[in-house]
């Protein structure tokens, strides 16, 4: 039984490639460049290509289109084919063991394909990022030889300058936390870049983490919580509004944490961003993640019961419904605050649907911990979930506890507890047939004359429709469940404040 998302494709924790191209002229070009690192010739014409892979959180995939834009302007065009870039950037996901080692056999792969362009006379660059990058700094070079930079989910807007240190140089390697903020320093997309990446699209509002669960490393690779300030929010989403964006969903480690500053010079909570995005024209819907039990505070509750765009439905992790593995996993919340959370907002907004994360497996978890997480299962109703098993993550307090599982316990027990989130999700979905709700068409569909959307609770769904309704919200009458999405039909237009132009995906309207 492999972990995995029940329901919600868009979380992803395999890969996605960004595969997007751009035109532009290249201070890495044959006549700026001076001597390639291994002296082999560098592409001979045309600007050079770059091909970003993500792994993990949609943290990396926003990271991955800002590293994008900001090598655009550098004479980079991106290609969807690793076989024909020049530069390769892989943007790794530290969060479990399988995610880290997925960087190592993509590196295998990138080697012999670096070898046959080598053949051919091209030199190709292999650049490292994200959370492998800053757990394991230099160890990448010495494990992957074929790795020339390595930078870390603070530095990557000092990547021009890393690949010339790296051309200089042979290598180099920036994991770094500086004092200069980043998202000042990256390149805003372009208006066709952010045409072609659709009509919903993330945006960072908050990074790091302080709380410091005992399995997780994400205080460690990501830093200290900060927060954006408002207004840099603010222009962002009227950027990527004004370019077709419908749909926008705030990210963030811990982004019910958010406290950025306002003009006003106070620090605003992200149910009061959430008010401010909304008033965005073009903006329709509204979504954040990842959110924290704890942080559930009274103006999200309230965003939720007021703000029409803001979408009803709730990523939130409880990670176990046992109060024992809770404060062993230092989660600052027992089953009884969580379930409190939910009821708060169910009753703000009844039609509220909830998605989590759990992990089996702790050290120390026993079959009664288990079965507890089973009830909340039951409890809560989820209609999704991610479902983990404990994997030791190096530097983590519960990585040296001597209580480890055996691998056969979790395992059995993953099964159990997706089989458990499997009924509710089937229920859930089942509830939906025959209902009419508002779809967000987004791309082509799987089908011809099919384009696909998203419902208010993330579900894919499938719709007739042709494509230059691509950005508009649709009401759609369900009339099937599939295994992996909702078939329906359109019942009328329901379209709320939507901007002049239509908008294409990559996939091509
Ligand atoms: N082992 C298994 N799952 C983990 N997660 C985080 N760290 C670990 C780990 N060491 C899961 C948690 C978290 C999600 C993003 O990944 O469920 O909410
Ligand atoms: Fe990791 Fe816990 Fe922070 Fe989530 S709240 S990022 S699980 S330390």
């Amino acid at each position: 039984m492999t972990e995995k998302r029940i329901g919600d494709a868009r979380r992803h924790d395999g890969m996605s490639d960004t595969g997007m191209s751009e035109t532009g002229m290249s201070r890495y070009a044959p006549s700026a460049r001076a001597a390639p690192i291994d002296g082999s010739p560098i592409r001979m014409s045309g600007p050079r290509k770059l091909h970003i892979k993500s792994y993990g959180c949609q943290m990396n995939a926003y990271d991955s289109q800002r590293m994008a834009d900001l090598l655009v302007p550098e004479g980079f065009v991106e290609t969807a084919s690793p076989e024909d870039a020049d530069l390769i950037i892989l943007n790794t996901c530290h969060i479990r063991e399988k995610a880290a080692e997925k960087v190592y056999s993509e590196l295998g792969r990138i080697r012999k394909l670096r070898q046959a362009a080598g053949r051919d006379g091209r030199r190709v660059t292999v650049a490292v990022a994200g959370c492998v990058a800053q757990a394991e700094g230099e160890e990448i070079i010495r494990r992957a030889p074929v790795v020339d930079l390595v930078v870390g989910p603070q530095s990557y807007h000092r990547l021009p300058a890393l690949l010339d240190r790296a051309a200089r140089d042979g290598r180099a390697v920036d994991t770094e936390f500086p004092a200069e903020d980043k998202f000042e320093l990256l390149a805003p997309p372009t208006r066709e870049a952010i045409r072609r990446r659709g009509v919903a699209s993330f945006v960072t509002v908050q990074e790091g983490c302080d709380k410091f669960c005992t399995f997780c490393v994400v205080p460690y690779t990501r830093g200290a919580e900060v927060s954006r300030p408002v207004e840099r929010i603010v222009r962002e989403v009227e950027r990527l509004a004004a370019a077709g964006v419908r749909e926008v969903t705030l990210i963030g480690q811990n982004v019910n944490a958010y406290h950025g500053e306002g003009a006003d010079g106070a620090r605003w909570t992200l149910g009061r961003l959430l008010r401010r995005s909304a008033e965005v024209p073009g903006i329709a819907r509204l979504r954040y993640t990842t959110s924290h039990p704890r942080d559930i505070d009274a103006s999200l509750v309230a965003a939720h019961r007021d703000v029409a765009a803001v979408m009803p439905f709730l990523h939130l992790p409880v990670q176990s419904g046992s109060d024992r593995m809770l404060a062993a996993m230092n989660r600052r919340h027992t089953v009884a605050d969580y379930l409190a959370a939910v009821d708060r907002m169910r009753g703000a907004r009844p039609d509220l649907a909830l998605s989590s994360d759990f992990i089996v497996g702790f050290p120390g978890e026993t079959e009664a911990d288990f079965r507890a997480t089973l009830r909340i299962v039951d409890q809560v109703g989820f209609c999704s979930a991610f479902s983990f098993k404990y994997s030791p993550r190096p530097g983590t307090p519960a990585a040296s506890r001597a209580d480890q599982i055996p691998e056969a316990v979790k395992t059995e027990r993953l099964q159990r507890l997706q089989g458990a989130i499997e009924h509710h999700q089937t229920a859930f979905n089942a509830g939906c047939l025959g209902a009419t709700f508002d779809v967000l068409l987004e791309k082509p569909g799987r089908h011809p004359g099919q384009l696909v959307g998203r419902s208010p609770y993330l579900q894919p769904v499938q719709v007739m429709a042709p494509p230059d309704l691509i950005g508009e919200i649709v009401a759609v009458t369900v009339s099937r469940i599939g295994p992996n999405s909702l078939h329906g039909s359109i019942a009328a237009a329901a379209d709320h404040g939507r901007s002049a132009e239509p908008i294409t995906t990559a996939a091509g309207a």
